[in-house]
């Protein structure tokens, strides 16, 4: 039976970087995703479709079935966390730290730290097992502003280049996680869909080390 498989990208620098592999595997998308308006793209392989939405919800869609198969950061799947998912490949694009960071000087201890974040379970954990009394300020992007207009005394967020930090003055302090993004998988379709899925595996995993080796 000749079942469709979808995979879940995210806009951004994940579909950027995920693009050229998938294209080492032979599937490219038939109309451009950076331009068009469309959600739902063919690809030259008649049997495989390509979403794209909202980073975050990558692991949703493909937990549930809506997508077979998904590309997500390791920070996103840290922060949905469950066991829901397999995650057999890490595709080694996108990637950066997950840290802690605030102002010049600033130790990350005192009593009832404010930290801004969107990781809010990732950072709570974090804290927690620190021992660490924090109150989480829950924000959806420009981290770096929090600590200096005096919402939070530190921040939770992704580390590249350091640049934003270092143009807002702020110094990164300790590293939480190594990011990079991963294939994730539906559980149900790796059993039933199990041939399909297992070859795009490894066309991917081919297209992993052909990345690595500058090829
Ligand atoms: P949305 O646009 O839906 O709010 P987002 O801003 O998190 O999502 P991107 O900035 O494209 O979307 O980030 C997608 C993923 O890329 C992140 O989850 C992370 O894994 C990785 N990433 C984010 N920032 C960087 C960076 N500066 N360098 C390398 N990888 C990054
Ligand atoms: C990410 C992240 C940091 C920045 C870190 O933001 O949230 O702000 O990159 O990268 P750097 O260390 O190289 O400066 P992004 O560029 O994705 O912008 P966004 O917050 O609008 O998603």
């Amino acid at each position: 039976m000749n079942m469709p498989i979808t995979v879940a990208l995210s806009k951004g620098r994940i579909l950027k970087d995920t693009l050229p592999l998938l294209a080492h595997a032979g599937i490219i998308l038939k109309d451009d995703p950076f331009t068009s308006r469309k959600l739902i793209f063919e690809t030259s392989r008649d049997d495989i479709h390509v979403i794209v939405i909202r980073a975050a919800d990558v692991p949703t869609f493909v937990e549930n079935g809506a997508a077979d198969l998904g590309v997500a950061g390791k920070d996103v799947l840290m922060e949905y966390g469950g066991n829901g998912l397999y995650e057999p490949l890490d595709l080694k694009i996108a990637r950066c730290r997950l840290m802690t960071a605030g102002r010049e000087g600033w130790t990350g201890q005192g009593t009832r730290l404010r930290i801004a974040t969107k990781y809010v379970e990732t950072a709570r954990r974090y804290f927690a097992a620190r021992g660490i009394q924090v109150e989480i300020v829950k924000l959806y992007g420009s981290m770096e502003l929090a600590p200096l207009v005096g919402l939070a005394d530190g921040i939770v967020d992704l580390v590249d280049t350091g640049n934003t930090l270092k143009a807002n003055g702020l110094v990164p302090m300790e590293t939480i996680a190594e990011i990079s993004s991963r294939l994730i998988v539906n559980k149900a379709s790796m059993k039933m869909k199990h041939e399909k899925v297992k070859q795009l595996i490894g066309l991917l995993e081919e297209a992993v080390a052909n990345q690595e080796t500058g090829g």
